[in-house]
């Protein structure tokens, strides 16, 4: 029996971090740190491929690296199994290319919702485009581009954040992604402000945006999300629906207790997401009590069933695709987070 290690997030992965440069998103990070005055040093990359070349050595001898150890996404192949996919060493090749990017470098956002993890350490709402309070990831991708170490035949992108709308260079970047012939690109936005680079991006790749609308009414939107922008964001939403037929539309909507956790708010969420012609509604859980309280067990409130079922009613009655993550799936099965 030979055992070997993988993980397709190390294989093909570059996650830009708040603080660090990395492969993945899983709980156990490890990547270089970025030097904010020197963030496209040649040495962040090459010891980033460094820490690469020496993690693959040790999975491909059956020694999981030591940031790795317990992550969900770290697999265990008998390479004399029949199960094992025939390419898994091919995939693990010593100088593999990048070919899916996560930008999540920066927090600053024009919004302030209650739930959200990263408003834990938003002091304010910033309005007008700015820097990374980390470090510029412009010059460190240009780098990348450069000693072609990215997959341009198959790169996929994911912006997070932060508000892509008050990150000074989200245009270049998706300028530079655009030029290169990104596949696939996945914006986060909370919709307030029109971004044409959205359009742009879905004329020329395959695109799609999520938006946590998570309200169906003005009210309820500034419960949750502090500012008064729920007409702006559903119009938006129309404008980009308008431009763009390629354009994937999630609508997202964040079970919140005692705030939007009733029919009545889901119903006018469909009328709402309908009349924009949204493609894809998600229902969500708020993680944000977890993640503070570590280790402590909260069950699913028992109404969230019902409202999950009125959920996938309506997507079916309106035509919208329903989408549910498998965790959240999980966590319904079982009936508790922790
Ligand atoms: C951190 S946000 C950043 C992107 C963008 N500002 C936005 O809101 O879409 C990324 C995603 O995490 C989700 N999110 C943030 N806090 C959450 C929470 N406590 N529970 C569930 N989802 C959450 C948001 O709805 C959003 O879709
Ligand atoms: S196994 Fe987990 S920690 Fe290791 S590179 Fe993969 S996703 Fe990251
Ligand atoms: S819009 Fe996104 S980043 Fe901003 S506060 Fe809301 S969830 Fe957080």
């Amino acid at each position: 029996m030979r055992k070997i290690y993988n993980c397709d997030l190390l294989n093909e992965g570059l996650h830009f971090t708040q603080d660090n440069l990395r492969f993945c998103c899983a709980p156990a990070h490890w990547g270089p740190n970025i030097d904010s005055k020197n963030p496209g040093s040649k040495d962040v990359f090459l010891s980033l491929m460094d820490m690469r070349k020496n993690a693959l050595k040790g999975m491909k001898e059956h020694i999981a690296p030591e940031g790795c150890v317990g992550c969900i996404y770290l697999k265990e192949y008998d390479l004399d199994s029949p199960d094992t996919p025939e390419n898994i060493l091919e995939k693990q090749k010593e100088e593999p290319l990048i070919s899916n990017i996560v930008i999540n470098h920066y927090k600053q956002c024009d919004c302030h919702c209650i739930y959200c993890t990263q408003s834990m350490y938003l002091k304010k709402i910033v309005t007008k485009p700015q820097k990374s309070d980390y470090y510029d990831l412009f010059p460190i991708l240009k780098q990348f581009y450069k000693e072609k170490l990215i997959d341009t035949e198959n790169l996929r992108v994911e912006f997070q954040g932060g508000s892509i709308a008050v990150l000074k260079e989200f245009p270049d970047l998706v300028k530079i992604f655009l030029k290169h012939g990104v596949k696939n690109i996945q914006f986060f936005t909370n919709g307030i402000k029109y971004m044409p680079q959205i359009v742009d991006a879905s004329k020329k790749c395959k695109a799609h945006i999520v938006c946590s609308l998570d309200a169906g009414t003005r009210e309820t939107f500034k419960r949750l999300k502090i500012v008064d922008k729920f007409d702006d964001v559903v119009k938006n939403l129309k404008q980009y629906r308008k431009k763009s037929k390629d354009l994937e539309i999630f609508a997202k909507y964040i079970l919140i207790d005692g705030i939007n956790d009733n029919k009545e708010e889901i119903l006018k969420f469909f009328d709402v997401i309908e009349d924009i012609g949204a493609d894809i509604a998600q229902l969500d859980m708020d993680f944000k009590k977890v993640m503070i309280n570590k280790g402590v067990h909260y069950d699913v409130p028992k109404h969230f069933y019902e409202l999950y079922d009125l959920f996938k009613k309506e997507c079916e009655k309106r035509n919208i695709k329903p989408f549910i993550w498998e965790y959240i799936q999980g966590i319904l099965d079982k009936g508790y987070f922790e």
